[in-house]
């Protein structure tokens, strides 16, 4: 998070509300009771929430030494069976949970780790046995993520014959220098070779991961990056300035050896981020969210990110994963044994979860939604019953001082400014007990 100049381990990126590490295994009965019962109607609406499931895939070539996420990166194919045989099983399980509710899937994800680590004949296989519980052949968008050089040309066919509609690429940079030196397993060459593939299987979204701030940047390559990527022409392209969480390889590296941080500062990025943005507006590209730009606003919508900041409700499945159900959050097994094991003994693999209050579902909303740039008063007036620009006065006073931020009687609009720094915002609307506290 944005707060200081230099990018010091301990930075984090807000995806949720309370912190995880207010989450507990004393909540699980809250998370069953959830499970357990049929869907809630959100207040102001006349059907239950949507519904999207996610799948976690663990799997990657190598670990990245930014990288902050459960993956495994020793496993054999036997084990790869295990893993696959247990999620299987566990959606199994979900598509027997009243909380379906009868509902379609909205969305699905397929997010990991690397789930084109997935050979064609496993994802096949995977998919078969999915289909014997469950479809998405309602959902509006099925986005799976892939590794550019785990990506061959049946398998790019083989995931649009599954039904796959936004592929998200990790490009991340196009310096094969700058790729090695983070410990990426891909060069640039892998992703113009999958590109093509890519382009001919016809998704009808296709986004870019990049990176601002990995080791090894410089202004001129980050020019080139930017060029490169737009000359690609991708439907969107979604960039992140490089966190340094605790578990990460250079984290772990600052911390054991005392050395310096080797990322730029977080002044640096921003100013990399912002030449992207203007570099893709000039291009056609219109902003979706302080890390997103769009070619197409009415043609490329994100449903996953969308419904998910609205409250959506979202079945986790796969090792580690977290969920949303009724307005309850859960969480997985996060590592292997027991995740395998749990659904090995027939149950699902419950970790710990988090009731929210009423209030703390109204700050999650908020503080998701402000990442998009601007936020409706209307929509949470009818949602919550609470009028957000009177309710945060003082709050939305202080970033509006600070040039973040424009006010007016619908709601309020993230500046530039803000929009390059909205996750650096977020804490001052925690409550008073969740600003001091671990965010993981
Ligand atoms: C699960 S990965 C995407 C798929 C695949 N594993 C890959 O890396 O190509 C999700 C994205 O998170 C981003 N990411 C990972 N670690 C990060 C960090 N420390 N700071 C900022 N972004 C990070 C990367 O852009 C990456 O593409
Ligand atoms: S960034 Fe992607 S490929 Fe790299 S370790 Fe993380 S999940 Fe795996």
């Amino acid at each position: 998070m944005a707060t200081e100049s230099k990018t010091e381990v301990g930075s984090y990126f807000i995806s949720n509300y309370p912190p995880f590490s207010q989450w507990s295994a004393e909540a699980l009965d809250d998370v069953r009771a959830a499970l357990h019962a049929p869907p809630l109607t959100p207040p102001g609406s006349s059907e239950p929430a949507p519904l999207g499931l996610y799948l976690h895939i663990p799997f990657c070539r190598k670990r990245c030494k930014f990288c902050y996420f459960r993956v495994y990166t020793d496993k054999r194919a036997d084990d790869v069976e295990t893993y696959v045989s247990a999620l299987s099983h566990e959606i199994e399980l979900v598509s027997k949970l009243e909380v379906m509710g009868g509902r379609p899937f909205r969305f699905v994800y397929f997010g990991g780790g690397t789930p084109s680590f997935l050979s064609g004949k496993q994802l096949t296989k995977l998919v078969d046995r999915l289909r014997a519980n469950i479809n998405w052949d309602h959902a509006e968008e099925v986005t799976f993520e892939c590794e550019p050089g785990t990506l061959s040309e049946p398998k790019v066919a083989t995931l649009r014959e599954l039904g796959v509609t936004r592929l998200s690429l990790g490009v991340e940079n196009f310096s094969d220098a700058v790729l090695e030196e983070n410990g990426r397993a891909h060069l640039s060459p892998e992703v113009y070779k999958a590109w093509d593939w890519i382009r001919a299987a016809g998704f009808p979204n296709v986004n870019i991961d990049l990176i601002a701030g990995m080791v090894g940047e410089t202004w001129d390559n980050w020019k080139d990056c930017i060029k490169k990527t737009i000359a690609l022409d991708p439907e969107s392209v979604t960039i992140y300035q490089m966190e340094l969480p605790f578990n990460t390889v250079y984290s772990k590296d600052i911390l054991g050896n005392q050395i310096e941080t080797p990322v730029a500062d977080w002044p640096l990025k921003r100013a990399w981020v912002d030449y992207a943005f203007d570099e893709l507006a000039a291009a056609g590209y219109s902003v979706s969210s302080g890390y997103t730009m769009v070619k197409d606003k009415s043609k490329v919508n994100f449903s996953y990110r969308d419904n998910l900041w609205h409250g959506s409700d979202l079945l986790a499945t796969g090792v580690a994963s977290f969920g949303h159900a009724s307005g309850v959050h859960y969480q997985n097994e996060p590592d292997w044994a027991g995740y395998v094991g749990r659904l090995e003994q027939g149950e699902l693999p419950l970790h710990r979860g988090m009731k929210p209050t009423p209030h703390q579902l109204l700050v999650r909303e908020m503080i998701l939604q402000l990442k998009k740039g601007w936020l409706d008063a209307g929509y949470f007036k009818r949602k919550f019953g609470v009028d957000i620009l009177d309710h945060w006065r003082g709050e939305f006073q202080q970033h509006a001082d600070d040039e973040l931020l424009t006010i007016d009687a619908d709601g309020v609009k993230l500046t530039r400014k803000g929009l390059l720094r909205v996750d650096g915002m977020l804490p001052a609307f925690f409550e008073p007990e969740h600003r001091g506290v671990r965010y993981t």
